[in-house]
């Protein structure tokens, strides 16, 4: 599953890059690592309704819906955080968590021990240079965090690279045209035209899900 060359560290839950020189890879993390214990209250009580003019109730039913029928797939999560796939992703699936936050993916670890997953992996890795082998995924998922990438293509880039010929990409993310309060919302914000542009140009075939819920945009993409 690894690419060759790769090497990996496992400490405790989380897997963790090497590098040539035989340390450990770390990112700056994106919300401070002492306090990821915040994260799932900041999301749910302030992020939702006063950034996104959403709820995650709404939210969680929007993708609880959109992966019913999701089972037994090798599932690859970019930017999982504290694991909040636990609440619309059921537990037959073989997951692999990503994250350049440590603090944030042992809360996912936990997460996904306590909702009952049996094979739930993750890695502390950056979405755009993921340590994976070509063609291993038949689902990709990145929610809430495509605006955080510092080079969205890179990441299409390696989240085509990693599927398999007809998987299938479920994005969530806040775009400017549905922002209508016009809220500071973190990192770049793609318009929906962008979007879909971007998954032309990686030969992804894009298409809306039919949902509101604020600032955010729900889509798939087809490989
Ligand atoms: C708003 S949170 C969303 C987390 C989770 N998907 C959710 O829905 O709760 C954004 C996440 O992006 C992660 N992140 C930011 N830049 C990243 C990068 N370059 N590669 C991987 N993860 C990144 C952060 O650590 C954080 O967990």
């Amino acid at each position: 599953m690894l690419k060759s060359g790769v090497r990996i560290i496992r400490k405790k839950d989380l897997n963790y890059r090497i590098d040539g020189q035989g340390r450990i890879v770390r990112f700056r993390p994106w919300l401070g690592d002492s306090f990821s214990f915040l994260y799932d209250t900041i999301m749910k009580n302030s992020i939702f309704p006063r950034k996104f003019g959403g709820q995650m109730s709404i939210h969680y039913d929007i993708l609880t819906q959109e992966l019913k029928g999701v089972h037994d797939k090798r599932v690859l999560e970019l930017a999982a955080g504290s694991g909040s796939a636990v609440n619309f992703l059921a537990k037959d699936n073989h997951y692999t968590g990503t994250d350049i936050s440590p603090g944030l993916l042992k809360r996912a670890a936990r997460n996904f021990k306590t909702a009952g997953f049996e094979d739930a992996k993750f890695y502390v890795v950056n979405a755009d240079e993921l340590p994976f082998d070509n063609n291993v995924f038949d689902l990709c998922l990145c929610i809430l965090s495509l605006n955080f990438f510092s080079d969205a293509r890179k990441v299409f880039q390696e989240i085509k690279r990693v599927l398999v010929p007809g998987a299938v990409f479920i994005c969530s993310v806040p775009v400017p045209e549905r922002n209508k309060r016009q809220n500071t919302i973190r990192g770049t914000l793609y318009s929906e035209e962008e979007l879909k542009t971007i998954c032309r140009e990686y030969s992804l075939k894009f298409e809306s899900i039919p949902a509101e819920n604020g600032a955010l945009l729900y889509f798939r993409a087809f490989l």
